[in-house]
């Protein structure tokens, strides 16, 4: 069934565990995320940003996601729209089905520019007005992603601010959080603790805590009814990573947030965990590796299914270890 992302993210909170959002682009990602869900009794949010949209067509995504909630009836899922930048776009997610959108408002409409304050507090109030009108959830999001370790944003053509950025800017404040939530009614809240977009986080292992956990402590401790987002959640598999460079990628050597560091914010109140990178790299390691262990394979459905069944396991993992697993 079709829920809101407030519903989901209530339960979580009053069971204590934290749920992964997963992008989704096509039929591959959709049914391997439906299919771990459905292995380990998990609930689902499938979330597509504007990208998706225009890459599978907005009735192909819409229909991918009635197909699952069609497919698993036992499974409730929300239908979340990704940093929507402007209310435009949030209003076309909702005219297509989505229970949930989100406005990012932390950046200007070219998904670049850091916004102001009053910009933030304004585009996603009035995002707020209708979209709870229509039972629809809402979240903002508040302060620039960026990684602790290079000052970077992360992604060079994705979400986030361009250039390095001052440390002030990388952490949410805890009291302009509450004004924030105060001002604008957002039922969930995507916070800037250390994580960033993309697959390149960090430069060296992590080996001591990466991300600042005490701040999620001090956010959620003021605004305890907002559910916390972490975006850029992806850990950046390590055997992905060098079955993608050992057959014919060159990604480089990287790192991402080690799952551990995620359950420690999970314990001290995040709720939804984005991730993207991770499926996406584990996509593309089994298929490179595919076809070049099965050289006379010329049907797109065996590497398809590689794909799927990779993906299929990284969900699954996340699903367990986020506590999710059962609380469907
Ligand atoms: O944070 C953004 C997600 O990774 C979605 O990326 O806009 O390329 O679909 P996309
Ligand atoms: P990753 O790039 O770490 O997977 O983050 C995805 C994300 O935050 C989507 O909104
Ligand atoms: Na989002
Ligand atoms: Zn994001």
């Amino acid at each position: 069934a079709l829920i809101s992302l407030r519903q989901l993210l209530d339960h979580a909170a009053e069971n204590g565990y934290g749920l992964p959002a997963f992008n989704v682009n096509n039929m591959e990602q959709v049914q391997a995320i439906m299919q771990a869900a459905d292995a380990t009794g998990s609930p689902v949010i499938l979330q597509g940003s504007a990208g998706a949209r225009s890459y599978a067509g907005e009735p192909f995504l819409r229909h991918l996601i009635l197909a699952a909630i069609e497919q698993y009836p036992h499974i409730p899922v929300c239908m979340h729209q990704d940093h929507g930048a402007s209310p435009a776009v949030c209003a076309r997610a909702i005219q297509s089905g989505f229970s949930s959108v989100m406005m990012d408002g932390s950046l200007l409409e070219d998904g670049k520019s850091p916004a102001s304050y009053d910009y933030n507090v304004r585009t996603t109030r009035h995002v707020v007005d209708w979209a709870h009108a229509c039972g629809v959830s809402v979240e903002g999001e508040l302060g620039c992603l960026g990684s602790l370790e290079t000052g970077m944003a992360g992604e060079e053509d994705g979400h986030g601010a361009e250039g390095a950025l001052d440390h002030s800017q990388l952490l949410t404040d805890p009291d302009e959080a509450a004004d924030f939530v105060e001002k604008t009614q957002v039922d969930a809240l995507a916070i800037a603790i250390g994580t960033s977009h993309g697959a390149y986080k960090f430069t060296q292992k992590p080996t001591g805590q990466v991300l600042r956990i005490d701040r999620v402590r001090e956010i959620h401790a003021r605004i305890p009814n907002v559910h916390l987002v972490m975006h850029g959640s992806s850990s950046v598999p390590e055997d992905w990573l060098a079955i993608i460079n050992s057959h014919g990628g060159d990604m480089g050597q990287t790192y991402g947030v080690p799952v551990e560091e995620i359950v420690a914010g999970i314990k001290s109140g995040v709720r939804k965990v984005n991730i993207d990178t991770d499926l996406r790299m584990a996509s593309t390691g089994a298929i490179r590796q595919f076809l070049v262990l099965d050289r006379k394979n010329f049907d797109p459905r065996k590497f398809y299914k590689a794909a799927l069944v990779a993906m299929k396991d990284i969900c699954a993992a996340r699903y367990e270890a986020f506590g999710a697993a059962g609380m469907a």
